[in-house]
């Protein structure tokens, strides 16, 4: 990919992008089952998001964010906090068992309202200071960082 265009920083966005809409996507799926008490249901779309989230928040916590953390020391502090409050909720259903608090569907869809609006923040805050102020050198360690983690998507061939 070129270096000086931009390309490999808008295609970092886009995958990331398209991480969102993949778990918003998934997250619809979760109010039917909880209407209808489908908790086996549920935990199998916890584990669908769990998948996309794994590495899209490795690229997150280190590939984009340490690039932001000294101008934004707040907001980064805490986007990592609600990550960690949301694959905790995510991870009681981890491995294929079955949640065993019957409060986790309710625990679950509120920590999904949460994610919804994390989502928003990184989409309309995040993202776009990203494209405006990283460095060529600062979207080739995000790079790094994804060719290490993988992802749940088809990426497009570079
Ligand atoms: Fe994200």
């Amino acid at each position: 990919m070129c270096e000086y265009c931009g390309c490999q920083s808008l295609a970092s966005i886009d995958e990331l992008t398209r991480e969102h809409d993949e778990v918003v996507r998934l997250i619809s799926h979760l109010r039917p089952a909880h209407q209808e008490g489908g908790v086996a249901r549920m935990a199998e779309v916890a584990r669908e998001i769990v998948a996309v989230l794994g590495p899209h928040t490795q690229v997150e916590e280190h590939g984009l964010f340490p690039a932001m953390a000294s101008d934004f020391p707040e907001q980064i502090a805490a986007l990592e906090a609600e990550h960690r409050h949301i694959e905790a909720v995510l991870a009681e259903a981890a491995d294929g068992a079955m949640p065993s608090d019957p409060a986790w569907p309710d625990r679950l869809m509120a920590a999904m309202a949460m994610l919804r609006d994390h989502i928003l923040k990184e989409q309309d805050g995040v993202f776009p200071a990203a494209l405006a102020n990283l460095s060529t050198e600062e979207w080739e360690a995000v790079e790094a960082v994804r060719e290490k983690a993988g992802g749940a998507l088809s990426r497009p061939t570079a």
